[in-house]
């Protein structure tokens, strides 16, 4: 059997999760024996969530890309790797074997070296979905540099921010990037927001849009040209460096309930164990199969569903450049059958905004090659979840419904296609080696079925976040101190009378807007820094399409004749602070916020207005000013 590790039927994963709870270290040491080690570990697991402090296979020796690339290309050079479909359905796929993904990313990582880039030293990179993001990640863990890819949508601030942070020496990007019929600038925002950047001495620019863009002497230069310069120099073959188990891999920011994002950390080989078990399990991966994940390699998902899972086992995994509907909303299904895809994972956002154009449009492609489909980044509303498997996977097809997030590297809690019972809108069981425990507002763990609480886990699996960049004790305070000895998801959960697990929803400030982790106050500072305003509170309210909205309650000085200036000049600063994904969606001028006489904002208010349930506002006699909740009841938009 090609993974020896891979579940085949539901008593099997009973027993797999009782050893991995009975004992752990010995569950995970036979896993992590079928991995290429340059020398395996001494300890499999050291652990103390009261410092967050999370160690799997000490001491061990390796390279995440031997892992990825070289150890298939004995039996599976000529396998295709990546599978590249492009915005323009016009243009050609590329079709990247096992044995070309090794000779790009080696000699890409001597361009790397050739800039004076070490182990260690931190990358930023801002690509739109091209295969040489995928290169661009794969060779910085070749030479041990720890990368930080940055969502294509995030504003020259947002990436100022990220790389004084990180302390990035170099970054990485396009000229430009396709996205549906627009051409997004990337090159010029990286230029913005390198002015506010010292730490940053080179940028390597990949040519794909080809619009003009400006190159700055000594700092710029041009991908292709650069590996030019390697292949006149014969410098085709390049080392790969041999990391720590502990070594950080890359870093990859995500939004808190503060205003600040934080750069959550994984390391080289708890992670790659992680998503490599995850990837082989949940999906049932069989080989030769084509795995087509849409998300997009700025998020987590990204990473560890199209890159690092399906790449470490030996996958053939296919990477869209475009937009789900773009030239027409049939995209997602023609990409799938062009390709005979047999695995499809999206998220919920995408599914809601698909089925409004109608069930003929899947049903104009030959969807027959799917066999398993995944939804991620949300709860899927049982709506969504029955077109999805109807209309999409035409019954045959399970679907996994995946819990997890930026933090725990790799999913959580999800059925295992067609291995595992599914329920539609609940995650189901949670993946050996995971511990779920619920617990109420005073950390009293609730015991039983069919209740419900806050999710936390009470024991690591290889993938756990190991520190926030450079600030270990913002890691331990946001996901180690709500409850004693346990990791707290932020998450809301029930579980069922069958001890199966449904995600609520968050329960601190953070939005998910199109599977996007925003937070409130970082939305707020946005907001805060457009010269008109004096105060503002941002809630979410249920969209249809996004799953949340963003609905911003806003005070502004002056006069309120210049209101409709005022919201687009908000909108504004919010794009040139965050990003467009960030945007409200709704703009409120009011007078003033409910507040406690202690000054607090009144936000459960806020979110009950925002969502139209005005009825029963609760006890508002505590409010500095009452009267301000009439003026803002009746001005909802
Ligand atoms: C939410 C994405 C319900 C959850 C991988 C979590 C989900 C946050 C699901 C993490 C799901 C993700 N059902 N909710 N299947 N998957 N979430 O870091 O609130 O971008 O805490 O990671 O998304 O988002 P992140």
């Amino acid at each position: 059997m090609q993974y020896p590790y891979q579940i085949p039927d539901f008593d099997s994963y009973k027993i797999a999760y009782k050893r991995s709870v009975e004992d752990p270290e010995g569950f995970w040491a036979d896993i992590a024996s079928h991995f290429f080690w340059r020398k395996t570990w001494d300890k499999v697991l050291d652990w103390d969530f009261e410092t967050a402090n999370t160690r799997w296979f000490d001491g061990g020796r390796l390279n995440i890309t031997e892992n990825c690339i070289d150890r298939h290309l004995t039996e599976h050079a000529d396998q295709t790797a990546i599978l590249w479909e492009p915005n323009n359905p016009a243009e050609a796929t590329q079709r990247i074997s096992y044995s070309d993904l090794h000779k790009r990313v080696m000699l890409f990582a001597n361009v790397l070296k050739e800039k004076g880039i070490k182990k260690g030293g931190r990358v930023c990179i801002y690509m739109g979905m091209v295969p040489e993001l995928a290169v661009a990640a794969l060779a910085c863990a070749r030479i041990g540099a720890v990368h930080s890819v940055i969502f294509g949508g995030f504003s020259a601030q947002s990436i100022a921010d990220r790389i004084n942070d990180a302390g990035a020496c170099a970054v990485i990007t396009c000229d430009g990037a396709f996205r549906g019929n627009k051409h997004i600038p990337l090159k010029p925002v990286i230029d913005e927001a390198l002015k506010s950047c010292s730490t940053v001495h080179s940028v390597i620019v990949y040519h794909r849009t080809g619009e003009a863009i400006e190159m700055q002497e000594k700092r710029d230069c041009w991908w292709h040209e650069e590996e030019q310069i390697q292949i006149n120099a014969g410098n085709l073959h390049c080392e790969a460096e041999e990391m720590e188990s502990e070594d950080p891999l890359f870093i990859l920011y995500t939004s808190g309930s503060t205003g600040k994002p934080k750069g959550v950390v994984h390391s080289t080989a708890g992670y790659m164990v992680w998503a490599n078990y995850t990837f082989v399990n949940v999906f049932q991966y069989k080989a030769g199969q084509v795995h087509f994940c849409t998300a997009d390699i700025g998020w987590i998902t990204g990473h560890s569903y199209i890159l690092y899972g399906p790449l470490s086992a030996g996958a053939t995994t296919l990477m869209f450049e475009g937009i789900p509907t773009w030239p027409d909303a049939g995209r997602f299904w023609q990409v799938a059958e062009k390709h005979r895809a047999d695995i499809l994972y999206t998220a919920p956002t995408a599914i809601r905004s698909l089925m409004g154009f109608g069930d003929d449009i899947p049903a104009q492609s030959n969807l027959s090659s799917l066999k398993v489909l995944g939804s991620v980044g949300e709860p899927i509303n049982s709506e969504a979840w029955h077109w999805f498997y109807e209309k999409v996977g035409q019954k045959r097809a399970p679907l996994v419904d995946t819990w997890w997030q930026t933090e725990t590297g790799g999913i959580m809690i999800s059925n295992l296609a067609g291995v595992t019972p599914s329920k539609p809108t609940f995650a189901t069981y949670p993946l050996p080696g995971v511990q779920p425990v619920l617990v109420d507002e005073s950390g009293k763990t609730i015991e039983g079925n069919a209740v419900s609480g806050n999710l936390c886990i009470r024991f690591p699996w290889p993938g756990i976040i190991r520190t926030t960049y450079g600030d270990h004790e913002r890691c331990r305070q946001t996901y180690f101190s709500a409850y004693p000895n346990l990791y707290f998801t932020g998450d809301g959960c029930l579980r069922d009378e069958e001890g199966m697990y449904r995600i609520t929803g968050r329960v601190d400030d953070v939005l998910n807007v199109s599977g996007h982790r925003i937070g409130t106050a970082e939305v707020e500072n946005a907001i805060n820094m457009h010269p008109g305003v004096v105060e503002s509170a941002v809630v979410g309210y249920k969209h249809d399409i996004k799953g949340q909205g963003i609905y911003a309650f806003v005070v502004c000085a002056g006069a309120n004749a210049a209101e409709d200036a005022a919201v687009v000049g908000i909108k504004h600063t919010v794009d040139k602070a965050i990003g467009p994904i960030a945007r409200p969606d709704k703009i409120q001028i009011v007078s003033g916020l409910p507040k406690t006489r202690s000054g607090k904002i009144m936000r459960r208010i806020l979110r009950k207005i925002a969502e139209g349930d005005v009825s029963n506002l609760g006890d508002t006699t505590t409010l500095l000013d009452p009267a301000v909740v009439e003026e803002i009841k009746a001005g909802r938009i």
